[in-house]
């Protein structure tokens, strides 16, 4: 089945007023590929910045939380995402796990949160180096991938990345074989679960994502986009990025 590539900018904390301009950019120069979905989660403070500035372009959040309101000091709820314009959000991103405990349990709540208010979802996974290295990296995300998966949902309101932990701002990636034999297994465990689903579903990878790599990393196997940090920052560094994409059958 053919799947849209969808290449995904995470700002992650990133971005003064001064980058809602870049913000356009983006958005202009992505219209030349239509093949391609592109969306950018900037942080909270912008989002309503750039869906001003691009009315019509996806615009997500990076995180939320899994109560729709209350006593939550410095956390935003999936409601106040759609209501600042955002239509997705990422959830179970590395740096949400590790650095602030969130469990399989927390990334299914709030992927089920977000997509109750109507946003459609980046689901995260992804291994440590030294499971990596020992030989346990699917097995390791498979885990993650059944316990933070939704109950119930539509296949084509999520999307899971698959970022190995390693390769996060690294410069490090994994092998075209490595990548295309993890999102093999994701969709394998996919299947099992949700059945036909799993062909509509789109796995992305992300981890030092640039415009010299991804092509050979969005051209392997069971790969539908990116989940791109650093180089999304720019249009200059994410444009090559979305016309690889663009440039893949
Ligand atoms: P980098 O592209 O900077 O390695 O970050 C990847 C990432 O964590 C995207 O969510």
């Amino acid at each position: 089945m053919a799947r849209r590539k969808y290449v995904v900018g995470n700002w992650k904390m990133n971005g003064l007023s001064d980058a809602v301009a870049e913000a356009g950019a983006i958005f202009g120069a992505a219209k030349d590929y239509p093949a391609v979905d592109v969306a950018l989660c900037p942080p909270f403070t912008l989002i309503g910045a750039l869906v001003a500035a691009a009315p019509g372009s996806a615009v997500g959040g990076q995180d939320c939380h899994a109560a729709p309101s209350g006593a939550y000091t410095g956390s935003v709820s999936a409601p106040m995402l759609a209501d600042a314009g955002a239509t997705l959000t990422i959830v179970g991103h590395s740096e949400r796990r590790e650095g602030f405990g969130e469990s399989d349990a927390d990334v299914k709540a709030k992927a089920e949160a977000a997509l109750a208010a109507g946003l459609s979802v980046i689901l995260c996974v992804g291994e440590p180096r030294a499971i990596r290295e020992s030989g346990g990296a699917i097995d390791h995300v498979l885990v993650q991938v059944r316990g933070s998966l939704p109950d119930a949902f539509d296949p084509t309101r999520l999307a899971i990345a698959y970022e190995p932990i390693w390769a996060i701002g690294t410069g490090l990636i994994p092998t075209v074989e490595d990548v295309a034999a993890m999102h093999g297994s994701i969709r394998a465990a996919l299947s099992e679960r949700i059945g036909a689903g799993a062909q509509v579903l789109r796995l992305l990878y992300g981890g030092s994502v640039n415009g010299d790599n991804a092509a050979e990393l969005l051209g392997a196997g069971d790969v539908d986009g990116a989940l791109v940090g650093g180089a999304s920052l720019t249009a200059a560094k994410f444009l090559p990025i979305v016309a690889a994409g663009a440039g893949l059958p």
